[in-house]
């Protein structure tokens, strides 16, 4: 039984990897959204879901995928690699619950070429899956678009007008973002950005649903910072001293080490700005505080831990209502927003 409706827009708040796909699973299990729809890039993202005993590795599905009563969209922003797509769809086994919407742009072969070449892998350090490439096509007006690629044809709908016609019945909808605010092509640290804005303005633009109908804005931080790639991270730490501190990541869909920095209040602190955030979502608590591991009730973690969500409620002014304290959707605290300490 949910009792909550109305647009969700989820987004990174820094470079990616924040850990977007636990906090919506979570909500997927919890709240029964009626629509799950991505906007974002393409699959250069990648979300991993735990569910139980499955993981999910997502570089194009939504993550609401966890439920099977979640119609899962993909907005008309988003690039589309039709056999990334297709075996995603077989392996969860969500059909044709799976819409993409008729103008979404198709990633080539020659794309992918192209992103894995000259200075998009040299000096970018790009994720090498065609999107910078199909997105430029996109932009002079030669590129195709799923409703000319047959591959799709059996899950080809009109996303936008499916979304907005869900809010009008007070259903609850999650717009997913992907990457991080922070390597957006227009706020981020050009040119070691993304090739799209992926703010939360942008994504919503990515699914054709305008600014006042959205109802919360739930940004989402890793306790500490990560970044793959190339392009400025402050405090980064040596690589030794990731792996001693136990932060050590591999890229999800490149496997490159991410490099890591502690938490950065600054950098935060834009991005609640840019994206308008109402709420914040913060990952991996167990991993700076290890004994905060599958706690499950606020008043249960250690008081440094609770500290330190606290610190960061009050820095930013954004109360902090989802925490993560384990890799299961399950492994979550839910904090009532009128507990806020700000
Ligand atoms: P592109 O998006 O593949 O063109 O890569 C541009 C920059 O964004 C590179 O620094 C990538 O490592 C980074 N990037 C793209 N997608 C993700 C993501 O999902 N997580 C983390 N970094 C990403
Ligand atoms: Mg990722």
């Amino acid at each position: 039984m949910t009792n909550k409706s109305g647009c969700w827009v989820i987004v990174g708040g820094a470079f990616g990897d924040e850990g977007k796909g636990k906090i919506i699973s979570h909500l997927a299990m919890k709240e029964n959204p009626a629509i799950a729809v991505r906007g974002g890039v393409g699959p250069n993202a990648g979300h991993t879901v735990v569910c139980g005993d499955r993981t999910l590795k997502l570089r194009m599905l939504p993550c609401a995928v966890v439920n099977e009563n979640t119609r899962l969209m993909l907005g008309a922003g988003v690039l589309v690699d039709p056999e990334v797509s297709l075996k995603e769809v077989t392996e969860t086994e969500s059909g044709l619950r799976t819409k993409v919407d008729r103008n979404c742009a198709i990633i080539e072969k020659k794309h992918i070429e192209l992103d894995r070449a000259g200075h998009l892998k040299e000096i970018v350090g790009t994720t090498g899956t065609g999107t910078g490439p199909a997105n430029s096509d996109r932009i002079l007006r030669i590129g195709k678009l799923a409703r000319d690629d047959e591959r799709l044809s059996d899950y080809l709908d009109n996303v936008s007008a499916r979304v907005n016609s869900s809010l009008d019945e007070k259903q609850l909808v999650l717009v997913e973002g992907t990457q991080g605010s922070l390597l957006s092509l227009y706020h981020g640290d050009y040119p070691y950005v993304t090739s799209k804005d992926v703010s939360a303005s942008g994504i919503c633009s990515d699914v054709g649903v305008g600014p006042k109908r959205v109802s919360e804005v739930l940004v989402v931080f890793k306790s500490y910072m990560t970044r793959v790639g190339s392009g400025p991270l402050e405090g980064e730490l040596p690589p030794e001293e990731t792996v001693k501190r136990g932060w050590q990541e591999y890229g999800s869909v490149t496997g490159r080490l991410r490099r890591a920095a502690p938490f950065n209040n600054k950098l935060a602190r834009d991005s609640i700005t840019l994206n308008s955030a109402t709420m914040i979502g913060l990952t991996k608590l167990d991993t700076v505080f290890p004994d905060a591991g599958g706690v499950r009730d606020y008043e249960k973690l250690p008081a440094k831990a609770r500290k330190f969500v606290e610190e960061i409620e009050s820095e930013l002014s954004t109360p902090v209502v989802y925490i993560g304290t384990g890799p299961d959707a399950l492994d979550i605290i839910e904090r009532k927003v009128e507990s806020r300490s700000w």
